[in-house]
């Protein structure tokens, strides 16, 4: 009646009657999901944004291309701005992880009574594994999200990121200079050697590293001092972290472990709640972890890190958006360039782009181009207002998130498509899903003229305040 599992699951039996998914996460190779796997922002699964790739990682949908059928077109660039894959957690996150398991099991010896199987299993059979050397590299899912990713869109677009394209070197493959990125860039590499022929070796392509491009962010003063290191730039996370929401999340999880309230921090309640996402993303396992939030609670952290990445990397201080203006500048110049009419004789424009980077590479560029611009900005005191907003972290910058701009030749001159995440999405106060070229332009005009780093990020030529825009 039961599937087989193995003798080292012997005490499986007793937690059956409680927790029955349990079954299944020891014995079976596909892993039940947590329930709460879609709240974990910039830690969440692609799979979770993507849920049809659970059952088919390289299945693709082409008729996510969407330019005018009249208009005979065919894409001829592509450029794909790229988050690196799933990854251990970064040193700061990993001492946590530590402290936090230290505070469990020293409560544990303390109190010895009955407790249910997932909180034996946390404090008795779980095992921090987590080593500071770790500090956010990328871990083998990681390397699999960019390998399926290389394949998907050698899928899609077969004409641009064709193996002649690639062997011939005009493709070019530009990374943070992060190890995470490196190799993120290294696996979309051996992922379409795989899709040409997939018992070559791995594969000799080149890319470039560049932090000017890829790592703005730090290199933007403006950004530095007005957001980064400024305390009330975010101090409406910090509002919410000791806010009524959190308490309630916090008094919850520390009941179930049995924790007096002080001492189960909100960075704490936090690390185990990442430590569900992590267990899950790192070794698709359901940790015991995970038991200690339902869906109300992983809403509250999933908002929590939501207002984080708002008011530090996206439209809540215009400078975290106008920091990308190099990397903003370099993708239009490569559109033009693809765009513009050529004479046969001329070489042909580069057919692809492909640009590596972090979740703080794409969100302030996201941003920039006006995308997941809510009417109202979340605050520490609107959470309650804020089910329906479109900037959620998680659907936005999962893991191996992307923007892919492709450029279309069609017969009333170039048009543009944005996808995000492999699904199209609209340009700000535009209509079509590919626009004409000189229309998205003409959107962005104020930006193509402007947006000079320099200015934004040296505290505007030199003269006036250095603080940051807080305009929303
Ligand atoms: C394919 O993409 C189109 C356009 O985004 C969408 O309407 C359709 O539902 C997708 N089909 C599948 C099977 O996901
Ligand atoms: C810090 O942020 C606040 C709020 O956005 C702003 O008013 C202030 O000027 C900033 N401080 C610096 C040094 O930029």
């Amino acid at each position: 009646m039961f599937p087989v599992f193995t003798p080292t699951h012997g005490l499986l039996l007793a937690a059956l009657s409680l927790l029955p998914t349990r079954l299944s996460c020891s014995s079976l190779a596909v892993p039940d999901v947590p329930h709460i796997a879609a709240y974990f922002g910039t830690k969440t699964r692609y799979e979770e944004v993507n849920p049809h790739l659970l059952r088919d990682v390289l299945s693709v949908n082409t008729s996510v291309l969407k330019p005018p059928p009249t208009e005979r077109c065919s894409p001829v660039h592509l450029t794909a701005v790229i988050r690196h894959g799933s990854r251990y957690p970064t040193a700061k996150n990993i001492r946590r992880i530590l402290k936090l398991s230290e505070l469990v099991r020293a409560e544990a010896s303390r109190d010895s009574g009955s407790s249910v199987g997932w909180l034996q299993d946390i404090r008795s059979r779980w095992e921090p594994w987590y080593t500071e050397d770790m500090d956010g590299q990328l871990v083998m899912k990681g390397r699999d999200d960019l390998r399926q990713l290389a394949r998907r869109l050698a899928t899609l677009f077969p004409s641009l990121l064709s193996e002649e394209n690639v062997r011939k070197r005009r493709v070019s493959f530009i990374s943070s200079s992060k190890h995470r990125c490196v190799s993120s860039v290294e696996a979309f590499q051996e992922g379409l050697q795989q899709h040409w022929s997939p018992h070559d070796g791995p594969p000799e392509f080149l890319h470039e590293v560049d932090d000017e491009l890829m790592r703005f962010f730090e290199r933007c003063r403006g950004y530095v001092e007005g957001v980064e290191n400024n305390r009330t730039a975010l101090l409406e996370v910090e509002k919410f972290k000791h806010g009524k929401e959190m308490d309630g999340v916090r008094k919850k999880v520390a009941d179930k472990l049995g924790l007096p309230f002080h001492s189960l921090t909100p960075d704490l309640v936090e690390a185990a709640f990442f430590l569900c996402s992590y267990e899950l993303s790192i070794k698709s396992v359901h940790s015991p972890w995970c038991f200690l939030f339902d869906e109300r609670d992983a809403k509250v952290l999933e908002y929590k890190s939501d207002l984080k990445q708002y008011w530090k990397r996206s439209h809540g201080h215009v400078i975290s958006s106008l920091s990308s203006c190099p990397l903003f500048h370099h993708v239009f110049r490569t559109l033009d360039k693809a765009g513009r009419p050529r004479r046969s004789s001329e070489a042909s424009p580069e057919p692809a782009s492909i640009l590596v980077g972090h979740a703080e590479t794409l969100l302030p560029l996201l941003s920039l181009l006006g995308l997941y611009k809510d009417q109202t900005p979340p605050t520490a005191s609107n959470y309650h207002s804020q089910h329906g907003r479109s900037f959620r972290s998680g659907r936005i910058v999962p893991y191996a998130a992307n923007l892919l701009l492709v450029l279309y030749d069609c017969r009333g001159g170039p048009r543009l498509q944005l996808l995000v995440n492999e699904t199209p999405v609209g340009f700000p106060g535009l209509q079509e899903d590919a626009p004409l070229y000189r229309d998205v332009r003409a959107a962005y005009r104020h930006l193509l003229d402007g947006c000079d780093f320099r200015w934004e990020c040296e505290g505007r030529g030199g003269g006036g305040g250095h603080g940051p825009n807080t305009e929303l």
